[in-house]
């Protein structure tokens, strides 16, 4: 016998946590985390609502879900992201297509929720990383009025 949805998520600082939470609430669902999670932990139900932050775009964890496609294909699939960018479509459509084939595009059901940053939440390696990405953002930003003045002055 199957059952109806079940919500899994896995989330490093809570956004796709919490996100999943509130689905699992409000369709009075299973809910659980991907932590060391099989086809057998999903082939019981009818829904499968998977969500996670995305990491450079990588939507984490969604490897439980296209490793599984062939198994999980006829059933419903939906898919939630949370992530730091603002939902703009083209920024979306290069987010859909970089973790799925057409064929699970096609039959995945896809959404962006907005989440956040929560530095204090971090592991140390992405706190180096996210310091980095800040300093090559700072460098580009005070790069482009001085190559623009060269520009103008020249
Ligand atoms: C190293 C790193 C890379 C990230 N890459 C992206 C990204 O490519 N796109 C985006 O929208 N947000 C990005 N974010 C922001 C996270 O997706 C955002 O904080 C998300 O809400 C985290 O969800 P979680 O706490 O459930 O894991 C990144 C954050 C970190 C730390």
């Amino acid at each position: 016998m199957t059952n109806h949805a079940v919500v899994i998520y896995k989330s490093k600082t809570g956004f796709a946590k919490k996100y999943a939470e509130w689905i699992s609430e409000a369709l009075k669902c299973d809910i659980k985390e991907n932590t060391k999670l099989s086809l057998d932990d999903l082939i019981q139900y009818d829904t499968i609502i998977y969500g996670g932050g995305l990491y450079a775009v990588g939507i984490n964890g969604i490897n439980l879900i296209k490793n599984n496609f062939e198994a999980l294909k006829e059933k419903t699939l939906i898919v939630f992201a949370t992530g730091a960018t603002p939902p703009r479509d083209e920024d979306l459509q290069k987010v859909w297509e970089s973790n799925f084939s057409e064929e699970q595009r096609k039959k995945i059901y896809t959404f962006y929720f907005r989440g956040g940053f929560d530095f204090s939440k971090l592991s140390t390696a992405n706190k180096i990383l996210m310091s980095m990405m800040k300093l090559k953002l700072k460098l580009k930003n005070e790069k482009v009025p001085s190559a623009r003045m060269e520009k103008e002055i020249c």
